[in-house]
């Protein structure tokens, strides 16, 4: 079950070139679950029509003529009451300006007016016009109101100029709107650290000594606990993934870096997940200059890296709350497990069997077992990782529940 699951969403479309990005949004919201019903004001409607989103929503979308026709009043107020979440993108110069005054002279301007939901405002117009102290004037009286703004990006404007004013994209709006909508989640007012990636060791400028994790069991550990509510620091080794949105990002790249970010950040938070693939040996001297063919085959003499949760169980009254590891392992996956999960002082510990080809490294989806302080213990089946990421979370809510 995602957080878009049964969600009740309005998205109103207004005439800006952008429109046709909101098709993309409003089909991936669906997509993932939500329930959504599309407004267009009649400048959105010279862009893109109703049919193009009833086709992808499987609803009806509504447009003036529905504003003024059978339902009369009764639709808006009916659709203003129910929605989660009104998301307004794209959001024109003009639509902002009706918004910070109050004026209600269409079906989408007439639901903001009606609706006690959230609102997201994306908004999306040419270089210039968003700079001007007319819009910026009420971009900041709709925020003081409690609007959350996405965006505008800066970049290439549909005229051929450069500047803010871009439509933001619709993944990235996605991600704008799930914070929203788990906002006052079980995690509300928690702090969570995750790491996340595999670490390089440097052995010279230009080599390094890694391995093989994608990051994706701790990026979707990141947007699980934003989807729950919390704050989330994301301490990532490097990955070929884009942050959540919501996430403050601390990137980190050997051992020692995680160390150091991981101590900054974990103390006094609510709970610390170490999804990291972290080195447990590195490079004893790193050279200054790369190595050379000329020079012969290097020895490469390894030290050990700092143990980046023995670290944070000595942070003493700082520790974390809730503690949570992984634990990467071929073989005598329950037994090597359990060994990790006492000596590095944790509440849980995720066991994964890194051998097998459909979990753990690299792949989509895991087969875990959640091993707990007190003996429990929970085998997962197999898994996607954002859905064995949401189970994680869900755990560690209840722990931090019963300290
Ligand atoms: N870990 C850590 N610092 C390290 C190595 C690992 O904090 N230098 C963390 C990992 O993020 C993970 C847990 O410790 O949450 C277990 O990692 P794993 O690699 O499975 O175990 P190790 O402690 O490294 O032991 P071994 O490699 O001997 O199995």
């Amino acid at each position: 079950m995602s957080i878009f699951t049964g969600k009740h969403l309005l998205l109103g479309v207004t005439g800006s070139i952008a429109a046709y990005k909101a098709a993309d949004l409003a089909s991936k919201l669906t997509q993932a679950g939500a329930q959504v019903d599309v407004l267009l004001t009649p400048g959105a409607e010279k862009f893109v029509t109703p049919l193009t989103f009833q086709s992808v929503t499987g609803r009806k979308a509504y447009t003036d003529a529905d504003l003024w026709g059978g339902q009369a009043h009764i639709l808006h107020v009916g659709l203003g009451h129910s929605a989660d979440l009104l998301v307004i993108a794209p959001a024109t110069a003009n639509t902002l300006a009706k918004l910070a005054h109050g004026l209600a002279d269409n079906l989408v301007t007439i639901t903001v007016l009606a609706a006690r939901c959230p609102i997201l405002a994306a908004p999306a117009m040419d270089a210039g016009m968003y700079e001007r102290p007319a819009t910026q004037e009420n971009v900041r009286i709709l925020m003081e109101r409690g609007v959350t703004f996405a965006g505008p990006d800066e970049g290439r404007m549909a005229s051929g100029l450069v500047g803010r004013g871009r439509f933001v994209e619709p993944t990235e709006l996605l991600g704008h709107i799930r914070l929203l909508l788990g906002r006052d989640g079980k995690l509300a007012g928690r702090k969570v650290v995750v790491t996340a990636g595999g670490t390089q060791e440097p052995l010279d400028p230009v080599r390094v000594l890694t391995n093989k994790s994608s990051g994706k069991q701790g990026y979707a550990l990141a947007q699980a606990a934003l989807d729950a509510g919390a704050t989330v620091v994301l301490v990532s080794a490097p990955t070929a993934l884009t942050p959540p949105v919501g996430a403050r990002l601390v990137p980190a790249q050997t051992a020692e870096e995680v160390k150091e970010a991981v101590l900054a950040e974990a103390a006094g938070a609510d709970a610390l997940v170490m999804a990291a693939a972290v080195a447990d040996f590195r490079p004893k001297t790193v050279s200054a200059d790369k190595l050379k063919k000329r020079d012969g085959i290097p020895q490469v003499e390894l030290e050990a890296a700092p143990d980046v949760l023995l670290a944070a169980a000595g942070l003493g009254s700082g520790r974390p709350r809730v503690v949570i590891g992984f634990a990467a392992e071929s073989r005598d996956l329950l037994e090597n497990a359990v060994a990790k999960l006492k000596s590095k002082n944790l509440d849980m510990i995720a066991a994964n069997d890194v051998s097998a080809p459909d979990a753990g490294f690299g792949v989509d989806t895991n087969r875990i077992t959640l091993l707990f302080a007190d003996g429990r213990q929970e085998a997962l089946p197999l898994m996607g990782k954002e859905q064995a990421a949401e189970i994680i979370i869900e755990r560690l809510a209840a722990l931090l529940g019963e300290k």
